[in-house]
């Protein structure tokens, strides 16, 4: 396999390190944005030093964001090579483009570093599909608001201490919004859905909400009532109607959840035959996801292309009533939906996620966490 290297950050890097001594593979070509010298690859500026190569037959992208990462890796398939990434933000929000332009062209595409990083979590997804139905993804997605949140249970500290201490680990970017506002997580819900369930979920049918305003009160308000709080993603597919969302959640101290220390991940898949099954790992870090996209090409390699065939899309409806945990802000809407105070903060009695995420959308400095489900 020859392969163009697109981006040399944390990633490409360990990438390029992880393909050196393989003798079934070559790294020939980096896109960069800096200068750089390597020994054994061609580095240049240009994209179409690598599209224009006909002896490169694998992209390899690692630069991240929506554009250019779109435009790249549609070029690189419309020209027949394989693509290998780790851009979950790419995959999720495009993937109605790229999935069904992979099989057109016969060429072969995996992410299996962008959900779970060093976990071979959709990897193995694809291999329950193919004796039984998957009828739940999710669980810890997001390393650094596990990493926030243990912290703060762990040793009382506030949200902005816990999450100065995670950026200061290089556990959190500058702009952590992207994690803490829960979009990772619901980038990698929704991939682990399409997967898992063989569909493509319509994004904005997805509600989110995000664990930036929670304070160390809310964390005594949970450890008084014997829980833990995680951000928490969740799928089902059930006859035919699909439910899916990303929200704080309060597990019961003790449960595997709650016991998820640091910026670790757990991700679990029910299945009709297996049951349930989880996966725990280290969700992020140079070698650990570069290890999962060389996985990638050693799959390509093998002629395993994706995960699943595209399948039809769905809007997801979230029929489920929920008791949440709300504080930070109130009105009579709240007030009249309380069942009981939790110190400062209102507990409802059970609400439609979509009647609480609406709610949430209007009052922007609230923290909302679900209470755990009898099941
Ligand atoms: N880091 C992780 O642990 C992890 C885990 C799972 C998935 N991922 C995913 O992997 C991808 C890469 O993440 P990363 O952590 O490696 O990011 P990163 O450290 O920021 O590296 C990205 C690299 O790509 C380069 N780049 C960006 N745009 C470019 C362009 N237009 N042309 C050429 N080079 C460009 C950047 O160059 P400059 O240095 O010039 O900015 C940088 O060196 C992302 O999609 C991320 O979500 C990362």
């Amino acid at each position: 396999m020859r392969i163009g290297l697109l981006g040399f950050g944390t990633v490409g890097k360990g990438v390029y390190k992880l393909v050196a001594p393989r003798a079934d593979m070559q790294v020939v070509r980096v896109l960069c944005r800096r200068d750089l010298e390597l020994d054994d690859a061609a580095v240049t500026h240009n994209f179409d030093d690598i599209l224009n190569d006909p002896t490169i037959d694998t992209v390899v992208e690692a630069i991240g964001g929506l554009h250019p990462a779109r435009e790249y890796v549609i070029a690189a398939m419309e020209h027949g090579k394989n693509v290998v990434t780790a851009n979950k933000a790419m995959v999720a929000v495009y993937y109605d483009e790229l999935l069904p332009l992979a099989q057109r062209m016969g060429v072969h595409f995996r992410c299996t570093a962008s959900v779970g990083g060093g976990i071979g979590w959709l990897s193995e997804l694809e291999r329950v599909r193919r004796i039984e139905t998957v009828s739940h993804v999710g669980g810890i997605m997001n390393g650094t608001c596990n990493f926030i949140l243990d912290s703060m249970h762990r040793t009382g500290m506030d949200y902005k201490a816990a999450l100065a201490q995670a950026q200061a680990l290089g556990y959190a970017e500058a702009d952590p919004s992207t994690d803490v506002d829960g979009i990772d997580t619901w980038h990698k819900l929704i991939i682990s859905a399409n997967v898992g369930f063989g569909v493509s979920l319509d994004l904005n049918s997805v509600p989110v909400a995000g664990i930036r305003n929670i304070q160390a009160s809310d964390i005594e308000n949970f450890k008084a009532h014997g829980m833990v709080c995680k951000l928490l993603s969740t799928a089902k597919q059930q006859d035919g109607s699909y439910s899916a969302y990303v929200q704080p959640t309060l597990c019961p101290a003790g449960t595997l959840e709650a016991s998820v220390p640091t910026n670790y991940n757990l991700i679990t898949l029910s299945g009709n035959t297996s049951g349930r099954q989880s996966f725990y790992g280290q969700g992020a870090g140079r070698y650990p996801t570069a290890y999962n996209v060389v996985q990638d090409c050693i799959d390509c390699l093998r002629g395993r292309g994706f995960y699943c065939s595209y399948g039809k899309k769905v809007t997801v409806i979230n029929k489920l009533k929920l008791s949440y945990y709300v504080s930070g802000a109130t009105d009579d809407a709240l007030e009249e939906r309380k069942a009981l105070n939790w110190g400062d903060a209102v507990v409802t009695r059970p609400v439609s996620i979509h009647w609480m995420h609406q709610w949430l959308d209007a009052h922007p400095g609230a923290f909302i966490a679900a209470l755990p489900v009898e099941e």
